[in-house]
């Protein structure tokens, strides 16, 4: 059965119909606002009538970043977007002249389920995803199944406080690691770097227009692959980050693999290589116990669709 999978984003979504092996057959896109849920929700709806006008589709799986309920069909929280205690499948079903079942679930639970079944861990049993984007957001599949909870939101794991008195999160709480370890934290450290040491910076700037509040992850990326030496350091604060937390959550799991995603991948090794030094650097008993592979996800921006579809169906 082909089915469609919805990526919702803070500024965008991507709809895609997804078949059986997790190929997407057909995709669209849609702008929009992340303080605006009723707005999401047409877009959505939209999105999926002008590809169920084309395509048969057995189920819509919706990707959400944030809290979902144990039932999917709800986003109780999110920390980016404005979703409260929000019953986002019936809203969008609603919407829709289809009669097929429509199931949330997390982002990055979807993510990681594309990257298990499809992706980077096909050959895996015990896996853990972490998705870099505005958020951190973690999958985690343990003996070949994905890790709900008893309500639904295991895997939370941008949410795991790693600096005391840290920075203020969106779930306001202080100091949680998708502080130090995402999209939005790399930008942020990015533009204040460009302030503070304007001469360091001034490729970033440049790229960014001349406007050193617009620094982007991707104009990090695309500085550092050109060797600036700023950028280069901003990857590797980024992956340092990543690679500590993951020490630690191999204390609680001990995967055989960690799969890293988001657009930061794009970065190659200049964020592997200081990940997995890192990681090694922390994790407990090295040289004692095997050590897990971290590997970035294959499915790019693509796996919350194929993993929200291959979700729904189930
Ligand atoms: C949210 C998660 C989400 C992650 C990635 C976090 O802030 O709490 O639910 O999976 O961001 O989008
Ligand atoms: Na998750
Ligand atoms: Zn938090």
């Amino acid at each position: 059965m082909h089915a469609i999978g919805v990526d919702i984003g803070g500024t965008k979504i991507a709809v895609g119909v997804v078949d059986e092996a997790g190929n997407i057959l057909a995709q669209v896109r849609r702008d929009t606002a992340a303080d605006d849920v009723a707005g999401i929700d047409r877009a959505i709806a939209d999105a999926c009538t002008e590809l169920v006008a084309e395509h048969e589709v057995g189920a819509i799986g919706l990707a959400a970043a944030g809290f979902v309920s144990p039932d999917r069909t709800s986003v109780q929280f999110a920390p980016n977007i404005a979703w409260r205690d929000y019953p986002l499948a019936q809203k969008v079903s609603e919407l829709i002249d289809v009669d097929v079942p429509v199931v949330v679930e997390n982002d990055a639970n979807a993510a990681g389920w594309a990257e298990f079944r499809f992706g980077a861990a096909h050959e895996a049993t015990d896996m853990v995803m972490l998705t870099i984007g505005t958020g951190l957001g973690g999958a985690v599949v343990v003996g070949g199944s994905l890790v709900r909870g008893k309500w639904g939101v295991a895997a939370e794991l941008g949410h795991m406080r790693v600096v005391p008195g840290g920075h203020y999160c969106g779930c306001g709480h202080e100091g949680c690691w998708e502080q130090y370890a995402s999209g939005s934290a790399l930008e942020r450290d990015a533009r204040h770097a460009a302030i503070a040491h304007p001469r360091r910076a001034a490729r970033l700037v440049e790229l960014a227009g001349g406007d050193a509040e617009a620094i982007s992850g991707p104009d990090v990326t695309r500085a550092a692959q050109e060797g600036d030496e700023l950028a280069v350091e901003l990857l590797a604060t980024l992956g340092r980050w990543i690679g500590e937390g993951a020490a630690s959550v191999a204390a609680v799991l001990d995967p055989e693999l960690f799969v890293i995603g988001g657009g930061v991948g794009a970065a190659g090794d200049l964020l592997l290589l200081p990940l997995r030094k890192a990681y090694t650097a922390e994790l407990s008993a090295l040289g004692h116990r095997p050590e897990a592979q971290i590997e970035l996800a294959q499915h790019g921006n693509e796996a919350g669709i194929v993993g929200a579809a291959d979700l729904a169906r189930r």
